[in-house]
């Protein structure tokens, strides 16, 4: 049974550290059998900020049809494992990645306002996210202003808070800092192979030991979280 992972890159600093991790976590996906992996940067196609103007409510797509979003969506909703990589920028994700999450309201008015499926039928509740993303302070807070709008992204693609998994690296500032972290891309490659067992089991009707603990993140499992990775949001919400 092929596995189709959709990745967006959301840094505008090309092969910068949040990339270096999602690379990372791609390549040991793409190792193994039936995986199709497809990475987009963001810097690279075109999704434009949401106007607010709801027209998603009647039309069920957005307005604005001259950027890439639509076909976007498209693949979003196809994905077996959908994962965003974003650096931190002034407490927040960086605007390339806030855009895509703000014009999810397409998935949101289809979902709420016009009660119509997400996902396809065969793949509701099987679905995974992967969140990644790097900052340059060491604050041990420095993610927490995230973490709502990356529940807000995935809840709107159709994936639940307990399958998004996180790993998230703090004190990597300057370009090549992530390649030089101890354990970084190493959880991240354990993360990725995680992610494959775990969407294989689902898509076969299976249990997994993964699924079966509740996938938080590569660091579930560690007795002790390794120096400057998280793996989990620091606070639980409701989105
Ligand atoms: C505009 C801007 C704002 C940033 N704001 C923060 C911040 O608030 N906190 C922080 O820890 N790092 C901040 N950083 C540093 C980046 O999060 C850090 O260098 C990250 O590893 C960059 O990832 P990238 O190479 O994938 O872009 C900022 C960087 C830029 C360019």
């Amino acid at each position: 049974m092929g596995v189709k992972v959709l990745a967006f890159a959301t840094s505008p600093r090309r092969h910068g550290n949040s990339e270096t991790l999602l690379d990372a976590l791609l390549e040991a996906m793409a190792t193994e059998d039936g995986v199709m992996v497809e990475k987009y940067a963001l810097d690279e196609i075109e999704i434009r900020p949401c106007r607010g103007c709801n027209a998603c409510e009647k039309l069920n797509h957005c307005i604005m049809e001259d950027d890439d979003l639509h076909w976007v969506l498209e693949k979003i909703i196809e994905a077996d494992i959908v994962v965003m990589a974003t650096p931190v920028y002034c407490m927040g994700m960086c605007a390339q990645a806030k855009a895509l999450v703000d014009r999810m309201q397409v998935l949101r008015s289809r979902k709420y306002i016009l009660h119509l499926p997400i996902a396809p039928a065969e793949r509701q509740g099987k679905r995974l996210g992967v969140f990644l993303s790097t900052a340059g302070q060491e604050l041990d807070y420095v993610f927490d202003a995230l973490i709502p709008s990356v529940k807000c992204f995935f809840h709107l693609a159709d994936i639940k808070n307990r399958d998004i998994s996180y790993l998230m690296v703090n004190n990597v500032d300057k370009r090549g800092a992530l390649a030089e972290h101890p354990t970084a891309t190493a959880d991240a490659a354990v993360l990725g192979k995680q992610m494959i067992t775990e969407i294989k089991a689902r898509l076969a009707g299976e249990e997994s030991d993964v699924q079966e603990e509740g996938i938080t993140g590569a660091g579930k499992n560690q007795e002790t979280p390794r120096e400057n990775v998280n793996t989990e949001p620091h606070k639980e919400d409701s989105v």
